[in-house]
């Protein structure tokens, strides 16, 4: 489980805030969506449950410990990050990229090697044509999958994933989107998921937290989000979706 109590982020000693007040839970299996525009919070949000950013106050917990009290790389084992852009060191191949946290660990060579196969027929690449290309050598849509990969390579129980599909074009993005649904209901994992997209919220969300200058507006299933939106914001940020979708209804 992960939770936030009352968390506040400041980078300027307090002058504006990041992230205010923030508190929510997410429950064991549960994909939440963290939703809302450039610059709301989301990206600090997730850092900050892996510690690679650190609260200005307030508590954040994983697994009922504040991650302040934990050792980051066995924090980091237990939680697989997906970076927003796409995050690939260019100088590593595709294994090499994939085997990091691994490698850290001291994993041996051969455990690494064999993760490493695992996690690229995981995510939909043929090992022997892939794990030694280097990312440049990759389209866009496959350098997210190894990003995705790579997130997982220690089997991690929570996936944070920053807009992993962000780049791409709506197709790719798509067939990525489903087989993440595939993938969740495969190893179960935890996922907090950020996007500012409206359609990919309700595709993957189990719930939807809809942030808004650094404060959370609502925190609901996409049935309450959509039909009883707890503040104007909400509201229109779903109207206009709503409005689009009820053109696709008319042109069936
Ligand atoms: N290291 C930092 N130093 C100073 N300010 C920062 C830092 N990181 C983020 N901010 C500020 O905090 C706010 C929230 O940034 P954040 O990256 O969390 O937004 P975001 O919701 O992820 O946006 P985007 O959708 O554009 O990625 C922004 O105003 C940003 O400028
Ligand atoms: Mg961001």
């Amino acid at each position: 489980m992960i939770a936030l109590k009352r968390v506040n982020k400041s980078f300027d000693d307090g002058q504006s805030y990041a992230v205010r007040d923030l508190s929510f839970e997410i429950a064991e299996g549960e994909t939440l969506i963290l939703l809302g525009s450039s610059g709301c919070g989301k990206t600090t949000t997730l850092k900050m449950i892996n510690r690679l950013i650190e609260p200005t106050s307030g508590e954040i917990l994983v697994d009922g410990r504040d991650v302040l009290d934990r050792d980051r790389i066995e924090l980091r084992r237990s939680i697989g990050y997906v970076f927003q852009g796409i995050g690939l060191f260019p100088h590593m191949t595709v294994e090499q990229n994939i085997s990091i946290l691994p490698r850290l660990l001291g994993w041996s060579e051969q455990k690494r090697r064999r993760r490493a196969q695992e996690l690229l027929e995981l995510v939909g690449l043929d090992p022997a044509q892939y794990a030694g290309r280097y990312p440049d050598e990759l389209s866009g849509g496959q350098q997210q999958r190894i990003g995705v990969g790579r997130a997982l390579a220690t089997n991690p129980a929570y996936l944070l994933m920053d807009e992993p599909f962000g780049a791409l074009d709506a197709v790719t993005r798509d067939g990525l989107q489903q087989e993440l649904l595939g993938l969740k209901q495969r190893l179960n994992k935890t996922i907090v998921f950020v996007t500012h997209d409206i359609f990919e919220a309700l595709t993957l969300g189990d719930r939807i937290a809809v942030l808004h200058e650094g404060r959370l507006e609502q925190l609901g299933t996409k049935q309450e989000v959509v039909r009883t939106p707890a503040s104007e914001f909400v509201r229109d940020l779903f109207a206009k979706p709503a409005e689009q979708l009820s053109i696709f209804e008319d042109l069936r």
